[in-house]
């Protein structure tokens, strides 16, 4: 069984400093919801808040249908996997995973049972024995998760749990976790400050910035759609750069960007008014061709830097009147063009993939 969870007008303060600020955030059952920003910007605390190991200053924790603000940890239905695993050195594998349930005083054949059932899921089978010093980093972090799966929390907190992983292993994990959260239905609010990982496992994503929720999305939406400059260069790389309207042909407005270039937006993202906004340009929206694309509103740019990153080219690329921008482009063929630093290229852009956000 899985459970809602709901924040309602939450702040927490450590004397007078606030660690979050008036955060209200439904999250539904079953949902996998990630809290994602940069280091102390409020995520663990947030964790604490919902398992009840901190009391919140002002506002209401909600789980289903019950405030459960002033009940303490061991009376809420939540568990959680901390970052570091906090493993019992001494117990293998097997004693790790019951000792929740010995603590409970569940029988002895159910607690063998079910901690067999857990260790299945996670696919620790035959390492039973094993103390957590003789498992890898992966398997470790398996043992974890199953430890906090065999008390059937309907809510699983999960702070940073991927992050002493490699790179593979932690996109391994990755998928696998999802894969659980799914088969088991359970509310998974998970914690990273890796905007890749958010976008990859989340149904949404919370972005928090200093003990606040900027956005909260699908990932579709926060990446698309940032609601705000935090929000846009957090997610994804990102050009941002200031621009002001100059002229208009029907629904299309023409604005000059930073440095000179002029591009088009659809006039109805522009802020009702406003003389100045910031234009979000994803790197790779740009369309970079070492040829004159056959569409009009194409424009030259030099490519002042190219760094290779296997299946991509990023570039950093100059207009010859000065705006400077990053574009990341496929490498499709060995064969194909290769662009370097130094070429001048010809880019252009989709007004439709443009994004304006307030200055
Ligand atoms: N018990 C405490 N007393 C005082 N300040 C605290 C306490 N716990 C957290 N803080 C402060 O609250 C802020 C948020 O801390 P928190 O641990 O929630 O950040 P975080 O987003 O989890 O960061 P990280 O990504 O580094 O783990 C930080 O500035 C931290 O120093
Ligand atoms: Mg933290």
């Amino acid at each position: 069984m899985s459970a809602r969870v709901g924040l309602r007008q939450v702040t927490k303060r450590f004397g007078a400093f606030a660690a979050v600020s008036d955060v209200s955030l439904e999250i539904n059952a079953g949902e996998f919801l990630t809290l994602l920003g940069p280091s102390g910007c409020g995520k663990t605390t947030l964790l604490r808040l919902i398992a009840g190991f901190e009391q919140p200053t002002a506002g209401s924790v909600w789980l289903g249908e019950n405030d459960v603000t002033h009940l303490p940890p061991y009376r809420r239905p939540v568990n959680q996997v901390f970052q570091s695993y906090a493993l019992f050195p001494h117990l293998d594998v097997a004693g790790n995973v019951g000792f929740g349930l010995r603590m409970q005083g569940i029988a002895a054949a159910e607690t063998r049972r079910r901690v067999e059932e857990a260790i299945t899921l996670v696919s620790l089978t035959g390492l039973e024995s094993r103390r957590p010093h003789q498992l890898s980093g992966g398997q470790r972090q398996r043992v974890a998760l199953a430890r906090a799966l065999v008390c059937q929390p309907q809510v699983l907190l999960l702070d940073e749990p991927l992050s002493a992983l490699d790179a593979k292993l932690r996109l391994q994990m990755q998928l696998e976790l999802k894969r659980l959260q799914r088969q088991l239905g359970l509310t998974f609010v998970f914690v990273t400050h890796d905007q890749e990982e958010a976008l990859t496992m989340s149904d949404r994503i919370a972005i928090v910035n200093q003990g606040r929720i900027e956005q909260l999305g699908t990932p579709h939406e926060v990446y698309h759609q940032p609601a705000t400059a935090f929000a846009a260069s957090f997610v994804g790389e990102t050009n941002l750069l200031p621009g002001e309207p100059v002229g208009r042909d029907g629904t299309a407005l023409r604005v000059r960007l930073e440095g000179g270039l002029e591009i088009t937006v659809p006039a109805e993202r522009w802020p009702a008014g406003a003389s100045r906004a910031l234009v979000l340009i994803r790197p790779e929206k740009v369309h970079v061709s070492p040829r004159p694309p056959e569409v009009p509103g194409s424009f030259e740019a030099l490519i002042e830097e190219e760094i290779f990153k296997g299946a991509t080219d990023h570039l950093v690329l100059a207009t010859r009147a000065g705006t400077r921008f990053r574009a990341v482009v496929a490498n499709e063929s060995a064969h194909g063009d290769i662009l370097h630093a130094g070429d001048t290229v010809h880019c252009n852009l989709h007004a439709d993939d443009v994004v304006v956000l307030p200055a």
